[in-house]
């Protein structure tokens, strides 16, 4: 809401940079002259906005909404915002209300007509069945709230309160900025950050409302009032934008030697921190979901190997069924999420926590829920990652993972100070290892891409720490080139898996000089021998491999085994990036995903 001037301009400026949590219908409310003013349809917003134009909207106070489908088909009518049966309240919301069909059954019986097969439709229909028995708007809203079970961050308006906005949250982000000329409210602090960057962060089971008097925040389950500071963020405007590459994902590919330096610094405390917990463990999970979990396997083969102590990567939203009776009093959940709100995570540590196991989180949103839920936090530290593929998320979160395993391996006593010292004076080195390679490898990547850029179907192999980073480049590819690929450790390839190979079929190794080399040149041999095209990622003194490749993109040498996927991943990165692009795919924004998924 701003105190002069239109709102709608605002909105769609500020939903463009929160399109990339979601991209299939988008909408807009204002309240003007009495009257509800809605625009709102199926399709990427710039191509709403040229078939509506969602700036001609008036009005100094307004909502609007990008979404990504859970319930209800991508269409006009599912679109938010959502009305009641008078077309005086609007309501957008972010999440999934669980209990949906049962109050809109209730609300039918009492002859409330809905129009789009959305869970957020029955909000503004509770709201005005409570205003109904003679509560006011926002009393209305707390009532309504109340009744909801599931996850959201919602915001609603009504037309009789032009100068009000009122937000709930649970389970859902949200966070107010405010400024000289306005207030505003979103899902995320990027969205925010050319308005302003004084910020407060609303948490679960509070209210907001936003009015001429300022900004108010109430516990919806005892209406007590909260009095909470604002904070300065410090990103900056060009941080979350492009910085003149094609696509976000090119730039936070680029970012890495950066991200990977900031996360080298001043994590010591935090490290200590969580270092004090998990020596205390009998077990650890790391718990994650796509990319982030394929850093927890590869974390797994640290801390088993540095520390000696059993170390569970664990899919998140597979926690539950397969450990779910295991965890206990001694077990240890280091939960690994970029966005710090993806739902399998959060769902998964709060049977943990039930449980009585001790939550750590390692995240790259401060004030989101896992910071929250945890008992020690840490953060990735590589600022706003907006391209919907992780990229330096994964290297990002390798190095804090590989610091959090080496101290580990201290305290515990469990290697050689020699080998410590190694360790840590290689990892200062992976910075600039990983600035070289995109130096010196993108254009051969490209080269590569090139020449398969017809290919049906990839395969990607690794052993050992590396069989997360072949994974980790299978997900890249398929998810924003759309081509189908495959990923196993090597070894388990021939189980059956190597059934697909013929003349021609591309397979991609990840092949560091480690322990696993030898049995690699094996797998290399089978593959070939049965026609296959070799592509190797590889250390540039690996002639012997070199001369069985068909295409190879050399690594920098002496980089130690468990420092490995971070500078063997990149090149997997701009393949899969550089295939997008030629097949004239998106690579920011792949379709059927979201950047950060808050549904289970
Ligand atoms: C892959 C990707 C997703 C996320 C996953 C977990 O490129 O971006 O697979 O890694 O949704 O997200 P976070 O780390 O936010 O929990």
């Amino acid at each position: 809401m701003v105190n002069d001037g239109k709102a709608a301009p605002i909105i769609h400026a500020a939903l463009k940079r929160l399109e990339y949590r979601g991209y299939d219908s988008v909408g807009e409310a204002t309240v003007y002259d009495g009257r509800l003013l809605i625009k709102k349809d199926q399709g990427k917003i710039d191509d709403v906005h040229k078939r509506l134009d969602l700036d001609d909207l008036p009005g100094k106070m307004g909502i609007g909404h990008t979404r990504w489908a859970t319930h209800g088909a991508p269409s006009m009518v599912n679109s938010h915002p959502h009305t009641d049966c008078s077309n005086k309240i609007a309501v957008v919301h972010n999440g999934i209300i669980e209990n949906f069909n049962d109050l809109k059954d209730e609300l039918t019986d009492k002859g409330h007509v809905f129009v789009s097969r959305t869970d957020t439709e029955v909000i503004p229909h509770l709201i005005e069945e409570n205003m109904k028995s003679g509560l006011n708007f926002v009393e209305s809203v707390r009532d309504s709230v109340k009744r909801l079970s599931g996850s959201y961050a919602l915001v609603a308006i009504h037309v009789d309160e032009p100068n009000k906005i009122v937000f709930a949250r649970n389970a859902s982000p949200l966070v107010v900025g405010i400024s000289e000329t306005g207030l505003y409210a979103s899902s995320d602090i990027p969205t925010l950050l050319p308005l302003t960057k004084k910020i407060i962060e609303v948490y679960n089971g509070e209210m907001v409302i936003l009015s001429e008097k300022g900004v108010e925040i109430r516990r919806i389950e005892d209406w007590s009032p909260i009095k909470r500071e604002s904070s300065i963020i410090t990103w900056t405007v060009e941080m979350a934008q492009k910085q003149g590459f094609p696509h976000f994902m090119l730039k936070e590919i680029h970012e890495q030697p950066k991200c990977l330096e900031d996360t080298l610094r001043l994590q010591q405390r935090y490290i200590d921190l969580l270092t004090t917990f998990l020596d205390r463990s009998k077990e650890i999970y790391l718990l994650a979901c796509g990319t982030s979990y394929h850093s927890c396997l590869a974390a797994s083969y640290m801390f088993s190997n540095l520390c000696n102590l059993p170390t569970l990567p664990v899919i998140a939203s597979e926690f539950i069924e397969q450990y779910g009776e295991a965890v206990n009093i001694d077990s240890t959940i280091l939960a690994v999420s970029q966005s710090g709100e993806t739902a399998d995570v959060l769902h998964a540590i709060e049977q943990a926590r039930f449980k009585a196991a001790t939550i750590l989180g390692l995240t790259n949103a401060i004030g989101s829920t896992l910071t929250r839920v945890s008992r020690a936090y840490i953060c990735q530290q590589s600022g706003p990652e907006i391209g919907v593929a992780a990229s330096k998320t994964f290297t990002s979160q390798l190095m804090v993972l590989s610091q959090i395993a080496l101290r580990l391996a201290k305290v515990r006593g469990k290697i050689s100070q020699e080998k410590i010292d190694y360790l840590e004076e290689k990892m200062k080195d992976i910075p600039n290892m990983v600035d070289k390679i995109i130096l010196n490898q993108e254009k051969k990547v490209k080269g590569i891409v090139e020449k398969y850029k017809n290919t049906k179907c990839f395969y990607f192999l690794g052993r050992g720490i590396n069989t997360a980073t072949a994974f980790e480049g299978r997900l890249k590819l398929l998810e924003i080139s759309y081509i189908p690929s495959i990923a196993y450790p090597a070894g388990e390839s021939k189980h059956g898996a190597i059934s697909l190979v013929e003349k021609g079929f591309p397979v991609i190794f990840v092949c560091p000089q480690d322990g696993t080399r030898k049995a690699l040149i094996g797998n290399i041999m089978e593959m070939k021998a049965r026609g296959a095209s070799i592509i190797t990622i590889i250390d540039e003194n690996d002639k012997e491999i070199k001369a069985l490749s068909d295409e190879y993109v050399d690594i920098p040498s002496d980089v130690p085994e468990l420092l490995s996927p971070i500078p063997y991943v990149v090149p997997l990165q701009l393949f899969a990036y550089y295939m997008a692009v030629e097949k004239g795919c998106n690579p920011d924004m792949p379709r059927n995903l979201a950047k950060s998924v808050t549904v289970l």
